[in-house]
């Protein structure tokens, strides 16, 4: 099996932290980096939090590198009543024994992939899309160069999160989102469609916790949190663990069903901003129908993959 080279940019946040320990845990992934975007919780966490989770699952071999602070244009606003004020649910933070790698976060995603062939490393993008915008600013070529990204984001028929219309990544940076969606990027994008499908349930938590190792430990740990506070805030039993979905169809494609779509995203109005508009008709989209709505998902699969990974 040839193992994917990947690049994940995150924002932990306690379903990224359950993402990336499927990352960590999955050999068929050549990790080459994790690099930190502000979201969830500001990036001075997110970055730390990317290093506590790297520790955990002992891959001290992936570098960490911080990424932007705020947003390209539009105020910073986090999520910190689903993550924990630390971003890692009840974790209680430490510093890492490991630092964050020397540069940021967009030059690595530029030097590691223009350093290699065309369409050779993919990208997983789980917080706003601020990072892989300001590379391909200072880059445009990376557009090109790049395989599949995979974008945890917007929404369509099950409407926003954040926003009555507008899912948190895509809100949170919308110009960001916009930008690189008029690029040449192959973006696939897992929007709340399908991330609502996949759920935390109490028999998979436990089965989780029945692994027994630090690393289903932590994913455990992120989703009993999100039990807990969506219980009370959204009045869900079940949250759905929306990070995973992206790392999950580079493993396992065929956990997902697709569809060539054209995405428009909404950038100027304060009641709409992030809203994302999925055309499937192409007579309508005007265009060619480029980018891949994620539709169906098999959530047992996914859970499946998550709990291989960290046994
Ligand atoms: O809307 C869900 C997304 O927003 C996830 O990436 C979650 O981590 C939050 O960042
Ligand atoms: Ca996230």
């Amino acid at each position: 099996m040839t193992r994917t080279p990947l690049i994940i940019d995150c924002d932990p946040g306690v379903d990224d932290a359950v993402a990336l320990m499927l990352a960590f845990g999955s050999s068929d992934l050549e990790l080459l980096a994790i690099t930190a975007v502000g979201g969830n919780v500001p990036v001075v966490k997110t970055a730390r939090n990317a290093r506590i989770l790297r520790q955990i699952a002992g891959r001290e071999d992936v570098p960490v590198f911080m990424g932007a602070d705020r947003p390209l244009r539009r105020e910073p606003a986090g999520a910190g009543e689903f993550h924990g004020a630390e971003g890692l649910g009840d974790m209680a933070p430490f510093e890492p024994a490991a630092p964050c790698a020397d540069g940021h976060a967009a030059d690595a995603i530029i030097a590691l992939v223009m350093g290699r062939p065309a369409k050779f490393v993919a990208l997983a993008v789980l917080g706003p899309l601020t990072n892989l915008a300001l590379a391909l600013r200072k880059e445009p070529a990376l557009a090109e160069r790049l395989g599949p990204v995979a974008v945890m984001g917007g929404a369509r028929s099950e409407g926003g999160n954040i926003t009555a219309s507008a899912e948190f990544n895509f809100w949170a940076d919308p110009d960001a989102a916009a930008e690189v969606l008029a690029t040449g990027c192959d973006v696939v994008l897992f929007g709340l469609d399908a991330t609502h499908q996949v759920r935390a349930t109490t028999a998979r938590i436990s089965a989780l916790e029945a692994v027994g190792t630090p690393m289903a430990e932590a994913a455990a740990s992120m989703m009993r949190f999100s039990q807990r506070v969506e219980r009370e805030i959204v009045g869900w039993d079940a949250p759905p663990v929306h990070d995973p979905c992206p790392v999950a169809w580079l493993l396992k494609p065929d956990l997902f069903k697709l569809k060539a779509c054209r995405i428009a995203v909404e950038t100027e109005s304060d009641l709409t901003r992030g809203h994302t508009a999925v055309e499937f008709r192409e007579a309508v989209a005007g265009e060619p129908l480029r980018h891949r709505w994620a539709r169906d998902v098999d959530a047992d699969g996914i859970f499946d993959l998550i709990t291989k990974a960290v046994s």
